[in-house]
């Protein structure tokens, strides 16, 4: 068992409560329009996005829901390693094959309600893939089959890939950590943003220190 699965692990820990809190957060966004996708983006690498994306959709599975987790990091992600899954194939091979197949590419997890797209192997065109007709389509009709689509995607340096998802997705969650993500650079990410502000859910400050858990973690909603 990976014990960065901490909703899992540790289901009374802080920052399990809290990403519980950000799950209900969510759920009450929603109030006029059903969210069924949502990105996780950040400003630099190691943040906490594949970590946060995994516990969230691991989160909504216990309550009741279908969900996909897709490892949109088609370069270095992770997801597969979390879930200790296979990633000989993954995202990037479908995207050149059959959309229609989705489901052969898709895996189980021990987890009830939760699946897992994996990254597949690296590509040499990862932001042509995703800015593809082809995802979109792959987008739509994942949305059809589950009830929640969680993105893990990858920091906003890689500019083009974490806009063209931010079109794609209902709901944007952005990761930012404790005395590690530079203020500016925070700043930059929500400015990138601006065209799809009314999507942003929240910001997370991640790997917040505290006193009672190893794991421990704060979020607040962007709101200015
Ligand atoms: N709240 C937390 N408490 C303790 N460790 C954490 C927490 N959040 C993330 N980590 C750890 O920090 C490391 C980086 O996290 P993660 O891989 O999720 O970042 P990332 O934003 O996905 O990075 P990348 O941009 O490289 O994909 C991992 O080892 C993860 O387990
Ligand atoms: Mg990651």
């Amino acid at each position: 068992m990976n014990n960065e699965l901490v909703i899992n692990a540790h289901p009374k820990s802080q920052v399990s409560e809290a990403i519980k809190t950000i799950r209900t957060n969510l759920q009450f966004s929603q109030v006029d329009e059903k969210i069924k996708t949502i990105l996780i983006t950040s400003s630099v690498s190691g943040e906490g996005k594949s970590f946060i994306s995994s516990n969230l959709a691991l989160a909504f599975a216990q309550n009741n829901l279908k969900v996909l987790l897709v490892d949109c990091d088609m370069r270095c992600g992770r997801i597969h390693e979390i879930f200790n899954l296979s990633n000989e194939k993954g995202l990037s091979n479908l995207l050149i094959d059959d959309i229609k197949k989705f489901n052969t590419y898709v895996q189980k997890t021990e987890y009830n309600n939760l699946f897992v797209l994996t990254m597949g192997s690296v590509p040499p065109n990862p932001t042509e893939l995703l800015a593809s007709e082809k995802n979109k389509k792959l987008c739509e009709e994942l949305k059809s089959k589950y009830d929640l689509v969680i993105f893990d995607g990858v920091p906003m340096l890689d500019l083009t890939d974490s806009l063209v998802m931010a079109e794609l997705v209902d709901r944007i969650v952005v990761i930012s950590a404790y005395k590690q993500t530079p203020v500016e650079m925070l700043k930059n990410t929500i400015k990138s943003l601006e065209a799809f502000r009314h999507k942003i859910a929240g910001v997370v400050v991640n790997k917040m220190p505290g006193s009672k858990s190893k794991y421990n973690h704060y979020n607040r909603y962007y709101n200015e």
